[in-house]
């Protein structure tokens, strides 16, 4: 098992690119289990998330070939629609083949992905979307069974817009006859992104990005060639990076709009943030004044920046809050920072942060991914070493994340 050692104190400086998007990547690689042609995917990350989601579609019977970010992908061959358990539970987002299954052969198994270190996330709202539809749906011995009975295209209401429920619905109602409409649909970048990718290859929806999703089923679905989005968190990450080191970083591969919640939040806390045509520098230095967030659906605060921001608010000195709204068990972290001499409290889903002007080196644990990346974080800030283990969490999500920070300057060694 690698762990990564640190020294804090240095400033981060010069430029880095970010990646292509994780999450916006593995439901475009699901969907792309439903076209009849090759489908070659540009801007693909290398990452432990993407070669389970690419074992996944060969376990179903298509061919994956990566060359660098280059990701080909034929489904024509597939002829299994079973995910079995050993697979599924590798990566909660497994699940995503569910909608496309059903798309390609109106029929689909797929074992329960299961919990996870954050919550529970229960598939509720994926199997309500996709019994409106018409498939039915039963759920026995570990598995997700659904078979069309009579489908067609119908008004669909999310009780909460999931990301992950807003794309299965998408993707089975792409070749699902009739007109689906979703309502209150997760309106995160990932959801755009996958609409781009599936009218690249035929299929018709307009909506995404809004509340309200328009999906008209079509008989088949072509191959395409796609570029996927730059990742936001990874973005977010970096940004944070170099507030938290007092550094100026610039970051290539971005996509500022999609970055704006976080922006708002740093420029409250005095980060000087410059956008530019090529991408956005982020300029740290000694006058913080710490804030509170809120982590909602898109376009609020993302829960998958609340690790790393909760890890700059620690070396804010002053009081500041979160309120984590999306997960109910995402503080994993919070006793790994208090480690490192963090001074927080938790009251159920609110944290109170009482930043210091130095954190301490310590010996800590990445417990899930965004987890991991908030150490690193506090590490770049604190005094002495850190060793943080089970980084292959932070693989799972963070390309070369080491060799990027090296690059910036941190003195970081994989061990
Ligand atoms: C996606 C992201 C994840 C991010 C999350 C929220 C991917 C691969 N993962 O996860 O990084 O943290 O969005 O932005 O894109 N819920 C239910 N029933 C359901 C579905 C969800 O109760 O059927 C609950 C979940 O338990 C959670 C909340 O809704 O509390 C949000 O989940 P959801 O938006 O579905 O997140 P994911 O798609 O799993």
């Amino acid at each position: 098992m690698n762990s990564l050692r640190l020294r804090g104190g240095r400033r981060l400086k010069g430029q880095v690119e970010i990646s292509g998007s994780k999450n916006a990547t593995l439901p475009i690689m699901a969907a792309s289990l439903m076209s009849m042609g090759e489908v070659v995917l540009s801007g693909v990350p290398d990452l432990e998330d993407i070669n389970v989601m690419s074992m996944a579609l060969e376990i179903l019977g298509a061919k994956v070939k990566r060359e660098a970010s280059v990701l080909v992908i034929d489904a024509r061959t597939i002829n299994n629609y079973e995910l079995p358990e050993s697979i599924s539970r590798k990566m909660r987002a497994s699940n995503l083949v569910m909608g496309a299954l059903l798309g390609r052969f109106q029929r689909a198994r797929v074992a329960y992905p299961g919990g996870c270190a954050i919550g529970v996330r229960p598939m509720d709202l994926h199997l309500k979307g996709l019994r409106n539809l018409g498939y039915e749906l039963t759920e026995e011995y570990g598995f997700m069974e659904g078979k069309a009975q009579g489908i067609m295209g119908k008004e669909i209401l999310l009780d909460f817009p999931s990301v992950g429920a807003t794309e299965n619905i998408i993707m089975a109602a792409a070749l699902t006859p009739g007109i689906t409409t979703i309502r209150n649909a997760a309106r995160e970048p990932e959801i755009t992104d996958l609409q781009n990718f599936l009218n690249g290859m035929g299929a018709r929806i307009t909506g995404a990005g809004l509340d309200t999703v328009h999906i008209e089923g079509v008989e088949r679905l072509n191959g395409v060639e796609y570029r996927v989005i730059p990742d936001r968190i990874e973005a977010g990450t970096f940004m944070v990076a170099a507030a938290i080191s007092r550094g100026e970083v610039f970051l290539e591969n971005v996509v500022l709009e999609h970055l704006q919640p976080l922006i708002a939040k740093l420029r409250e806390i005095g980060v000087d943030v410059i956008p530019k045509s090529s991408g956005v520098r982020v300029i740290g230095n000694h006058k913080y004044r710490p804030t509170d967030i809120k982590t909602m659906p898109y376009p609020g605060f993302p829960t998958d920046m609340q690790p790393q921001m909760m890890a700059l608010f620690a070396a804010i000195p002053g009081t500041s809050i979160i309120v984590e709204t999306i997960f109910e068990n995402r503080y994993m972290h919070v006793q790994e920072l208090r480690r490192m001499g963090a001074d927080i409290k938790l009251e159920g889903r609110i944290a109170i942060v009482k930043g210091k002007t130095a954190l301490e080196g310590a010996t800590v644990e990445a417990t899930d991914l965004r987890a991991g990346a908030a150490l690193i974080l506090a590490a770049l800030f604190a005094h002495e070493e850190t060793i943080i283990s089970k980084v292959e969490h932070i693989d799972r999500g963070y390309e070369k994340i080491h060799e990027k920070l090296e690059k910036l300057g941190a003195d970081i060694r994989r061990v």
